[in-house]
């Protein structure tokens, strides 16, 4: 029988609601299956823990997280402590550390959800956005100077290194050719405007893509790119672009899909040496915490992908089937899909959907 340890933080705000349904999701396809468990450390490693600790982890934070099989994450961030402190004190040391440079966010029109875009079916609205999730204009290399005066200033640098690169647009190419149903990676660029970094990236589209002859390519400038998702959004497939790019891009590509409630995302450390961590698109949402109304089907999503990258790919589409099965009912929905029901009856009705499958 398999094993699988998985570092459950919830983190802050909604976080919490959203990876109890996940877990209890997690449950019970294990349950059914069979065929594997789960074991799970929970960390309180959050905006709370801060406060109390004046950091957002333990000193030895990521060596008890190293050798996990899996993470799975709610959300950081809440009033009180400033962004920037949340998320460069857990989420990005993880990243990093654990050589998470594949964020992965399928842009996937369920089946049940309307998209703001007229007309536009699942069929049309099926694609993957490969965001590079380690370096680009994400470093924090630069400074401030003169603050306070006149000649105030800040410089922010973006890193772009060929190891960087060459790997991220691997994995796109990789994927594509193993699972692409266009065989075509688009590329986002902005070369006209950013004239070493883009054009940098832009010769590595080029290269890579002479190893994969079976695959084609197009480089398209970021801000058309964005346009294109919503005028034309059923000619992509596997979409790869930089860290701050592909973070625009992947938030547009919720809201073409039935927003954020039902967003997910992976963290992927293809070679797994450590962790891969999943979490929700979403954050904390402040405004709704508290309330038992989030949307739990981002964060159950979220373990299928989890799933599927430890190789369970039976258990991994059961709870796909699941939620399509939930979202096409109606009748089970939080506040934000129109519905009345809470997280834990959505979690619940899930669960349900999947006992009645399996
Ligand atoms: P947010 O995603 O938390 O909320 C944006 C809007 O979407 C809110 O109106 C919220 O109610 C709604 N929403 C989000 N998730 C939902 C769900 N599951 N069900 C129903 N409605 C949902 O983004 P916001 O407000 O910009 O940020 C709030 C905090 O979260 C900040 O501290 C931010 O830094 C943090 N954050 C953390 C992220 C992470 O942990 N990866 C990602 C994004 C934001
Ligand atoms: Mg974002």
């Amino acid at each position: 029988m398999k094993n699988y340890s998985i570092a459950l933080l919830p983190g802050d705000g909604i976080g919490v609601d959203v990876v109890r349904e996940g877990k209890k999701v997690l449950d019970t396809v294990s349950a059914l299956h069979g065929g594997f468990t789960l074991n799970y450390e929970e960390y309180d490693w959050s905006c709370e823990y801060y406060a109390k600790h004046g950091k957002m982890m333990p000193d030895d934070g990521l060596e008890r997280l190293r050798n996990f099989d899996s993470i799975y994450l709610g959300a950081v961030g809440y009033p009180g402590v400033p962004d920037h402190v949340s998320l460069w004190g857990l989420l990005l040391p993880i990243r990093r550390q654990f050589e998470q440079y594949i964020n992965l966010r399928p842009v996937k029109l369920l089946k049940g959800i309307q998209s703001p875009l007229a007309g536009k079916t699942p069929e049309d609205l099926d694609l993957i956005v490969i965001r590079e999730n380690v370096e680009g204009e994400y470093s924090n290399i630069g400074g401030r100077m003169y603050e306070g005066t006149d000649m105030d200033m800040a410089i922010q640098n973006s890193v772009f290194t060929k190891k960087g690169v060459e790997r991220v647009l691997r994995y796109a190419f990789d994927l594509s050719q193993a699972k692409g149903k266009k065989k075509h990676v688009t590329a986002a660029t902005k070369s006209n405007g950013i004239n070493h970094t883009m054009p940098f990236w832009d010769e590595y589209v080029h290269k890579i893509n002479k190893e994969y002859p079976d695959v084609t390519s197009s480089i398209v400038h970021i801000d058309a790119l964005a346009a294109f998702f919503v005028s034309k959004p059923e000619t992509f497939d596997v979409v790869v672009a930089s860290n701050l790019f592909g973070d625009i891009l992947t938030d547009l590509g919720a809201a073409i899909v039935g927003g954020l409630g039902i967003a997910p995302s992976a963290n992927i450390n293809p070679e797994k040496r450590y962790p891969s961590m999943f979490e929700p698109v979403h954050g904390s949402a402040p405004d709704i915490a508290g309330k038992g109304i989030a949307n739990p089907i981002a964060a159950i999503w979220c373990t299928s992908m989890m799933l599927e990258q430890l190789g369970e790919q039976d258990s991994a589409e059961a709870i796909m089937t699941a939620i399509e099965d939930v979202l096409q009912e109606k009748e089970i929905l939080t506040p934000d899909l129109g519905g009345k029901s809470t997280t834990e009856e959505v979690g619940d009705y899930i669960c349900k959907k999947l006992k009645n499958s399996l």
